[in-house]
């Protein structure tokens, strides 16, 4: 079982090297979690499919630090540059071109043509990239399907054993997985995965149409991004939405004031939506726990449908689509 590692220089060198060796290290970033390995080594990315259990045609995101890096692995027309300057680093995965000369794992685009980037914002994630000196794949640091990691425990937890090094950055600042947006040619700038940026706001910025593309299938046939299968974000216990009054033998994920119930855990007793994306994960790891060992189910009460609340909705849609 691996050890919760302290992010000081000495460990994040070590881990820097290791990844270059091939091996896999979790580490955080600003979103959740991730399960890091060299993204320009086939080995150490099929590693990555391996201890999640991935299946292999669901794409990896690669995190870099410098645009320069972005450019060369990736062709970026002007909207994705645009997006590229104003949101990174940070929250947000851009899905473009593998350029001519890629040097990344082709399994990191699970043999597609095209490659979600990410520069993180996290200073562990900055180090741990800067220690690599290499490109990084980096899934959610869980196993396939399960629920996302925001805590290093929730990592132990699930990877403990197939890991070589975990990274303690604490809890992670935002607690949902970053906004996937396409910016490929001839169509327009779709979100994937909602994340911190709305579509509003980036139809605004880039003054053209931005596309929210729902894709809660139950099986991955067409689907534009096959991580994106409805139940994904899937606890043990069943898990019903938008529910003001809970039964009383139900574990209750509130928001705000709430009605009593044998066992709750409030995302936000203010309202405050940026607490509850924070929050969302890690509640609903532990009402999961809960639920096994009491034999119930969980019920989670209605989040408004505004900025943050449109990701957490979409990650709850996930959770409580029927196994
Ligand atoms: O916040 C995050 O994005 C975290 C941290 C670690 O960066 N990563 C993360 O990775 O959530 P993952 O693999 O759990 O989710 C990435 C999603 C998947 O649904 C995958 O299908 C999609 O992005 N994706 C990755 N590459 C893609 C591509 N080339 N085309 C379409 N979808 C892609
Ligand atoms: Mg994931």
């Amino acid at each position: 079982m691996v050890d919760i590692l302290r992010a000081n220089q000495q460990n994040l060198k070590e881990a820097g090297k290791a990844i270059r060796r091939g091996e896999l290290v979790a580490f955080p970033t600003e979103t959740v979690y991730g399960l890091g390995a060299d993204a320009t080594n086939d080995a150490a990315v099929s590693a990555i499919y391996k201890a999640k259990g991935r299946p292999s045609n669901n794409p990896l995101i690669v995190h870099i630090t410098t645009l320069d890096q972005a450019y060369s692995y990736g062709e970026f027309d002007d909207r994705a540059k645009k997006l590229a300057v104003k949101y990174w680093p940070g929250p947000m995965s851009l899905i473009v071109k593998r350029s001519a000369n890629c040097p990344l794992s082709h399994l990191v685009s699970a043999g597609g043509d095209t490659v979600a980037l990410r520069m993180p914002a996290h200073p562990i994630s900055r180090q741990l990239l800067e220690a690599a000196n290499v490109p990084v794949a980096a899934p959610s640091a869980n196993i396939s399907g399960g629920i996302s990691p925001t805590l290093p425990a929730h990592v132990k937890q699930s990877l403990g054993d197939n890991i070589f090094m975990l990274i303690d950055g604490g809890a992670c600042l935002l607690g949902v997985e970053s906004s996937v947006i396409s910016a490929l040619p001839n169509q327009n700038v779709q979100i994937l995965r909602p994340g911190s940026v709305d579509a509003a706001e980036l139809s605004e910025f880039l003054a053209q149409p931005v596309d929210q593309i729902q894709n809660h299938k139950t099986s991955d046939e067409n689907m534009i991004s096959p991580g994106l299968l409805s139940r994904h974000y899937a606890p043990k216990s069943g898990l019903r939405m938008n529910v003001a009054e809970p039964h009383k033998n139900e574990a209750y994920l509130a928001f705000g004031a709430h009605p009593t119930s044998q066992y709750s855990l409030n995302l936000s007793p203010t309202k405050d939506l940026v607490e509850a994306a924070k929050n969302l994960f890690a509640m609903l790891h532990k009402l999961d726990d809960y639920c096994q060992q009491h034999n119930c189910t969980m019920a989670a009460a209605p989040i408004p449908n505004t900025g943050l609340g449109i990701a957490i909705n979409d990650r709850l849609r996930r959770a409580s689509a029927a196994k």
